[in-house]
């Protein structure tokens, strides 16, 4: 089974406080975009990846790839958009020329430490016929749904909760059509999806959980950096 995949790096990581696009920090002095980069690459299934980078810092991100031991091949930076969501269909018009059955991973690169068997269920469970399919974690703290005067509005059921993660995973075709159907609300930063699943959702399409990793992280604060690094060191170690 082999994907493609689209790696969203064009954020600015203003919640992580760094001068350099959080793309570019550094975590134990490997740049987050390069590592998760590695991480899809490592799983062996994946034939072609297109970066989204911030437009001001587009030659940086090739920089940083291109330098990187075992670059990709098929390996494509373009300029993301104003939100990640116009940042996927920025990717998606460069997949043009893949067919509608390929399997396409959605990855963040503020999650570096992916492990490979995460990569390799997601991308697995798409080719044996889900169309889209994300990873995900049981939540351990209790949710409430909070009203904007600070009121709780109700508690969530806990055990039906997931804190979702990425790579998601999509039959080219589903992705294509949850983009074009929520195409207008691209470029809204109030409305555009924080995640690809969601836009399937939207569209009246399935989707289906399989299980995630805590080391599928999500790196937004300076503390999570901290965790991170901590966790690089025991892996490696
Ligand atoms: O900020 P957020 O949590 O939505 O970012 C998730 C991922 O989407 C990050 O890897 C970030 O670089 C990417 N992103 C993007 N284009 C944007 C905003 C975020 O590719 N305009």
């Amino acid at each position: 089974m082999r994907a493609v995949a689209i790696l969203t790096a064009a954020g600015s990581g203003t919640r992580l406080g760094h001068a350099l696009p959080k793309a570019l920090v550094p975590l134990a002095g490997i740049p987050l975009v390069v590592r998760a980069a590695h991480a899809l690459t490592s799983s062996g299934i994946v034939r072609r990846i297109v970066v989204t980078a911030p437009p001001e810092a587009l030659d940086d991100v090739v920089a940083a790839l291109g330098a990187a031991p075992g670059a990709v091949p098929g390996l494509e930076v373009v300029p993301g958009g104003t939100t990640r969501q116009a940042s996927v269909a920025a990717a998606l018009a460069r997949l043009a020329d893949e067919p509608d059955d390929a399997v396409v991973l959605v990855h963040d690169a503020a999650r570096p430490l992916v492990p490979v068997r995460v990569v390799r269920r997601v991308a697995g469970t798409v080719a044996m016929g889900r169309d889209a399919v994300v990873p995900a974690l049981p939540v351990a703290d209790t949710i409430k749904q909070v009203g904007p005067d600070g009121a709780v509005v109700r508690t969530l059921e806990r055990p039906a909760l997931r804190a979702v993660q990425t790579p998601q995973g999509f039959t080219l075709g589903a992705l294509r059509s949850a983009h074009a159907a929520a195409s207008h609300r691209a470029d809204d930063e109030a409305l555009a999806a924080t995640d690809d699943a969601g836009l399937v959702e939207a569209a009246g399409g399935q989707v289906w959980v399989v299980e995630g990793h805590e080391d599928a992280m999500k790196i937004t604060t300076p503390r999570d950096l901290v965790v991170a690094t901590a966790l690089v060191s025991a892996l490696v170690g």
